[in-house]
């Protein structure tokens, strides 16, 4: 009977927790279109002032152009469920900050990919050419070696002598710092002379380099950090994503995309029959493990580390994130009112997790306290143990903030 309820208990907990995830994701997406849908209507109505913007923005390219040659670009890196320039119509995920100055470059990398196809995926933006995501990585994933081509490079010359400096949100910065070994170890192919020297500096925004227990609460096994519960939002998630790449409607793709395309999940490229194998988790990205959740579990994260160094040339910045307090030894969110509902329930139950007792902890150690703070998204001791840990290599600095300066749900 008590089993009975408990169950019934999750199954609410997780149909509270779908509606709600469901209905701010159409929030966003309908804002969007909305934004769009007054942008159009604007510059239909308001003809007769195109001239003048036109003229403006001459203006804007020809001044950068001529003073801004020596400075490096900045890239800005989005995390899970993010999106770069161009994607969801006139929204920015880095608060405009794209639109303040040509030398800042958002690349859109897809939104559930893994942390190493995107690092792949952002040196060829950069670059330019097709991108190609290795030999050996692909046939164990999956999918297709060559993705999408960029005709045109947005920062071709980059090179030792022309580094960039990167800013990473959330999985993003853990992006970048798998972009930088594969930078230092010349994983590109034709690109023989790659060095750790291209990435002047990194600044993180509540990087996520050691994971998060929120991947717990929404389904993935703690138990080895890389599979799915059999009932959770995450399950939900994957039909979801399944169906919306296999019906591969043009329009929604340019406005949102997962990052999928090179699992060739369509319908015109795997037909009804691979719909299903994909649904009963035999190929695609999740059957695989080539996704974004299980590189932001704790035993995912440590699995990436233990390949990454940090090097003696770059800066390292980093800003950390917390949205809790401790109140007489308990930890809890910093505040109640002046918090987004959903916001408050996910740092109330990260707040509350803790590894369950007869699973063996992801390394040794571990201890609940320590994770106990969050920003909702991530663990703040995930977010900070880059600096501690490249301390005397490089000028850092270290800030732990109390919002998030980015957009909180992206995690
Ligand atoms: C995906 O489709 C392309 C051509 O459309 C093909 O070259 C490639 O091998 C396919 N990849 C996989 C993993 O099936
Ligand atoms: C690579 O670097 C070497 C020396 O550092 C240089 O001689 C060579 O031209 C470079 N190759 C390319 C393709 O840039
Ligand atoms: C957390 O990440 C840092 C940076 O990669 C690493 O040095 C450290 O060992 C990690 N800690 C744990 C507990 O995995």
């Amino acid at each position: 009977m008590i089993r009975w309820w408990i169950s019934a208990l999750q199954l609410t907990e997780l149909f509270v927790s779908v509606v709600v995830h469901v209905v701010y994701g159409f929030y966003i997406f309908s804002s969007a279109v909305a934004g769009d849908l007054s942008q159009t209507l604007n510059e239909w109505v308001f003809k007769p002032n195109m001239n003048i913007v036109v003229k403006e923005d001459l203006r804007g390219t020809s001044k950068t152009t001529t003073n801004g040659d020596d400075l490096p670009p900045i890239v800005l890196v989005h995390g899970i469920f993010g999106f770069g320039k161009g994607k969801l119509g006139g929204l920015s995920y880095f608060a405009g900050a794209e639109k303040k100055d040509e030398k800042v470059l958002v690349p859109d990398l897809g939104s559930l990919t893994s942390i190493y196809d995107r690092a792949r995926e952002l040196f060829y933006y950069l670059k330019g050419g097709q991108v190609d995501y290795g030999e050996e990585h692909s046939k164990a994933c999956g999918h297709s070696q060559f993705g999408r081509i960029y005709e045109q490079g947005h920062y071709p010359e980059w090179d030792e002598d022309h580094p960039i400096h990167f800013v990473g949100h959330s999985a993003g910065a853990q992006v970048v710092r798998v972009l930088q070994q594969m930078l230092a170890d010349k994983a590109f192919k034709g690109y023989e002379n790659t060095s750790e020297n291209w990435v002047l500096s990194l600044t993180s925004l509540s990087g996520a380099f050691n994971g998060t227990t929120r991947t717990y609460l929404d389904g993935m096994q703690p138990e080895d950090g890389r599979t799915l519960k059999p009932i959770c939002l995450l399950q939900i998630l994957r039909l979801g994503v399944i169906i919306y790449d296999w019906l591969d409607i043009r329009l929604l793709k340019d406005y949102y995309n997962f990052g999928f395309d090179h699992f060739n999940m369509s319908w015109k490229k795997m037909g009804i029959l691979g719909l299903f194998d994909c649904l009963l988790g035999n190929t695609g990205p999740f059957a695989t493990g080539d996704w974004i959740l299980p590189d932001l579990t704790i035993q995912g994260s440590m699995q990436l580390n233990c390949r990454l160094q940090t090097f003696p040339n770059t800066y390292y910045f980093n800003y950390a994130t917390k949205r809790t307090r401790k109140i007489m030894g308990v930890t809890v969110p910093s505040s109640i009112l002046g918090i987004h509902p959903l916001l408050f329930i996910r740092v109330l139950q990260m707040s509350q997790w803790s590894f369950p007792p007869d699973i063996s902890p992801p390394y040794k150690g571990y201890r609940d306290e320590d994770w106990q703070e969050n920003d909702g998204a991530l663990n703040t001791i995930s977010t900070t143990t880059l600096v501690s840990q490249s301390n005397n290599q490089a000028v850092t600095l270290q800030m732990i903030l109390s919002v998030n300066p980015c957009n909180q749900e992206s995690g």
